[in-house]
Order: structure tokens, then sequence, then C-alpha cells
């Protein structure tokens, strides 16, 4: 009897193992095909963003929701870190080697008060506040987390950017001595990846620097990450130590990687299915429903911030750039 059998799953619970070894494969063809190069993203500009104002009221909407919580357990042991593995389970035990203190930043590009910046003074006099926000991969599953963190604009604000300030492009950090995974060519390190300049002032666009009302564990992103709700979970980079301001659209790890399956937006959106698997449907971790008992929901535009995030894109075909 299979596993399935023996727990009873229907089979519409449990795709995204062959979703996840999808991608897995993926990354074997392009560490074994180095040749292959494929097309930046420079080539292409979108058109400019509307001028949109998002109402303090409007925006503080999104920052709790009353759905079932993931656990604990299961935020800090089901991770994509790929520099610690690319298994769900690798980032909990290899990411023990990530040191985090002391950490700096460096913040360069259109701003007028470029730097290096030690984390405490990145967020100091901004009080970390709560914020519960879904979070769905773009493999199929989502979570429900209790976020930590500080506002992204409050933060780049203190940088001044200037008016040529239209994209801002993130950094991981890639340290083969604490980072196993570096040394293996599965993605183009360090870890890359950017927001259109309103979507990282948004102030839905957090910050984090803890979850669960404690720091950030390693295997999440420590000491602080991007999370980005109404984009796929790869948006949400972690452990940064780069802010660049930049002109253009800024080259990201994933779309370097494969630019048909992973855009630049990369909004949430029900309506574009990835190029391999449909993106409908999540399996919702929360609760006692994890992992395997997940429950199957339907995906929301924007996954479920289209009050506070859609009226950026007005006028953008969202199939063209996904
Ligand atoms: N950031 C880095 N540096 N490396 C990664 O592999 N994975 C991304 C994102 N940020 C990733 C990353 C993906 S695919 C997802 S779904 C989220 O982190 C997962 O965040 P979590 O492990 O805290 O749930």
């Amino acid at each position: 009897m299979s596993l399935r059998d023996a727990l009873k799953i229907p089979a519409r619970q449990i795709t995204e193992e062959s979703v996840y070894q999808g991608r897995r494969t993926l990354l074997q063809a392009f560490a074994i095909a180095p040749a292959l190069t494929l097309a930046g993203c420079a080539d292409a500009e979108p058109p400019p963003p509307p001028r949109t104002v998002v109402t303090p009221a409007q925006a503080r909407s999104g920052f709790r929701t009353s759905e079932a919580l993931t656990r604990y357990a299961d935020v800090t042991s089901y991770n994509n870190f790929y520099e610690f593995g690319t298994g769900k389970t690798d980032p909990s035990s290899a990411a023990k080697t990530l040191r985090t203190r002391p950490w700096s930043i460096a913040v360069s590009g259109e701003c007028a008060k470029p730097g290096r910046i030690a984390l405490d003074d990145l967020i100091k006099g901004l009080t970390p506040e709560e914020r519960i926000y879904r979070l769905r991969c773009v493999e199929g599953w989502s979570m429900v987390i209790p976020w930590l963190g500080v506002p992204l604009g409050e933060v780049l604000k203190r940088f001044a950017p200037t008016s040529k300030a239209k994209y801002v492009a993130f950094t991981t950090l890639a340290d083969p001595k604490q980072m196993p995974g570096i040394r293996y060519s599965s993605i183009n390190w360090p870890y890359r990846e950017g927001l259109r300049i309103d979507e990282a002032m948004h102030p839905l666009t957090l910050l984090a620097t803890g979850l669960y009302g404690k720091p950030l564990p390693q295997q999440n992103g420590a000491p602080l990450r991007l999370v980005v709700p109404w984009k796929y979970g790869f948006k949400s980079i972690k452990s940064i130590v780069e802010i660049k301001f930049v002109e253009k659209m800024p080259e990201t790890a994933w779309h370097d990687l494969q630019p048909s399956e992973y855009g630049f937006f990369s909004n949430v959106n029900p309506a574009v299915d990835h190029p391999r698997w449909s993106q409908k449907t999540e399996r919702r971790i929360a609760g006692d429903a994890s992992k395997l008992f997940a429950n199957r929901i339907p995906t929301l535009p924007f996954n479920g911030y289209a009050a506070q995030v859609a009226s950026m894109y007005a006028g953008l075909d969202l199939k063209k750039w996904y």
C-alpha cells in the first residue's frame, strides 16, 4: 500500500511533489547545460506605473487576516532557501551555519545618501509591527504567518532615492563557507530580486526581522528579508546584504534561470498558469492541517490583496507582464 493510500489523501491534494520535482529537474537541466544562455529582461520595459495613492485605511485592511495561522513548527521546517539545499527540510537543519550578527547592508545607486549601514541602524527608530500575511509559493502551497517587521518604504526613504530610482534591486549573501547550497550551480548566485519603486514603497511591503514574536530563524531569512504578500513567494528574498536603486528593471535570480516561467512582476494570478502547472488553487498549510493534510483552496488574484494593490497595475497587461 502506498503512503497516499495509507493516509487516504485525495490525489489532488498532493500534486505539489511533482511540481516540486519539476522545478528540481529544471535546476538539474540547467546545471548540466551551462552554455544555454537566456535573454535578460532589460530589452523590454513595461509602461510606467499609474500614479496611485493607497489610503492608510486601505493599506491597514491588509495588515491582518482572521484565517488560521500556520504553526510555528511548519513555518520553520518547510522552507525554500536554495543556498541551503533544494529540499523543503534542508534549510531548517543546514541554515544553522548562517551567522546573522554582525550584519550590514550596502545601499547604493540612484539615491542621495548611499552607504553601508549596520542592521540596527537601518531600522533604528522604527518599531517592528506585527502583520499577519498570507504567502503563496509558486509551487502551490501557502501559509499564514505573523511576521514582525518595518515597512520597507520607511527604510528606503532614509537613503533619499532620486527621480531616476525606478526600481529597487536586492541581493542575498552568497558565502559558500556558510551556505552549502552555493557550491552547486543550481541558480546563478547570488540570489537576486527586484521590485518597482512603487511596489517597494507600498505600505504592505515589509522588511521582516521576525515571526511569531521572535527574531527570524535562519531558515526563514535571518536577519532580514522581504515579505511581499501579493507576489509569489520567491520575490520575498531572504538574508539581504545589498539594496540598490536602479533606473532599469533589474535581473532576478529565477528570471535569469528561466524567463518564460518566472517574470519580473510575479503577482499571484490564478488566471496565468505557470507553463508547467496550474496556479488556480493552493494547498494551505495552516492550523492542524500541516503539510500532508493541507486544505486545497482557490487562489485569489494578487493573493487576496487586490483591494490594496491592483490599482498599481491599472493598464498593465498582466498576462504579458507576469
Ligand atoms: N531567498 C533566497 N535568498 N533564496 C531562496 O531560495 N526562496 C524563495 C523566497 N526567498 C529563496 C528566497 C521562495 S521560492 C519562497 S517560496 C520563500 O522564500 C519561502 O520563504 P519561507 O521559507 O520563509 O516560507
